[in-house]
């Protein structure tokens, strides 16, 4: 039986896949947030959907310059996601308050996070306005993995591990045991 649900409505839609949008600001202060409201969209243009808040320093340097790198973090990270989404870029230089490294990125001018797992090189391809929240839709220009961590399939999860964003603090990991659904479908379609 179902029964109303008295919660936040997207609670039901966590743990979601974390990535971290790295901006670049007035000023050529770079940026970092977390994201866990993020898919991707479209195959042909190649693309990612993030929503970002607009009262965001994110908002305020994406507006200012409409290319981001997309990092995806490893669970070993999320001392630094938890605190990179708990101080703003306005107030603070998250680089270096926090110490991460940063490489250069190849198309676009913002740069990547070193030690990222997987990093999306992207530029703002179109943008919905929605409540409090842009939903920024970006266009992947290079896609890159780490070597060894991930093959034709994605990610190997016996290798590395990423983190699924709860609530608050609560991070989950991804179970690395696979379920397979039947080949042929059982029942009737009619
Ligand atoms: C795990 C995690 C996921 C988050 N996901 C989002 C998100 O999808 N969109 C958003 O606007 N804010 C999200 N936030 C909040 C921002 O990261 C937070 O407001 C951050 O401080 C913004 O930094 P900035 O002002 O430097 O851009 C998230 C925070 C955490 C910790």
């Amino acid at each position: 039986m179902l029964v109303e649900y008295r919660g936040t409505f997207y609670r039901l839609l966590h743990p979601r896949p974390t990535v971290i949008v790295v901006s670049k600001c007035p000023g050529g202060k770079t940026n970092m947030m977390p994201a866990s409201w993020n898919t991707p969209v479209s195959e042909e243009p190649p693309t990612i959907a993030v929503a970002v808040d607009k009262s965001t320093y994110t908002w305020t340097c994406l507006e200012h310059l409409p290319e981001a790198t997309i990092n995806v973090p490893s669970i070993d990270d999320v001392d630094l996601i938890y605190r990179l989404g708990s101080m703003s870029g306005r107030d603070v230089d998250k680089t270096t308050e926090l110490g991460v490294e940063l490489a250069p990125s190849e198309r676009v001018s913002v740069p990547h996070m070193a030690r990222a797992i997987a990093v999306y090189e992207v530029r703002v391809h179109s943008k919905v306005d929605v409540g409090e929240v842009t939903l920024y839709v970006f266009e992947v220009l290079r896609t890159l993995a780490r070597n060894g961590l991930a093959d034709e399939w994605g990610i190997d999860l016996s290798k590395a591990n990423i983190p699924l964003h709860g609530a608050g603090r609560v991070f989950h990991r991804v179970d690395p045991r696979k379920v397979y659904a039947q080949k042929r479908q059982r029942y009737a379609t009619g």
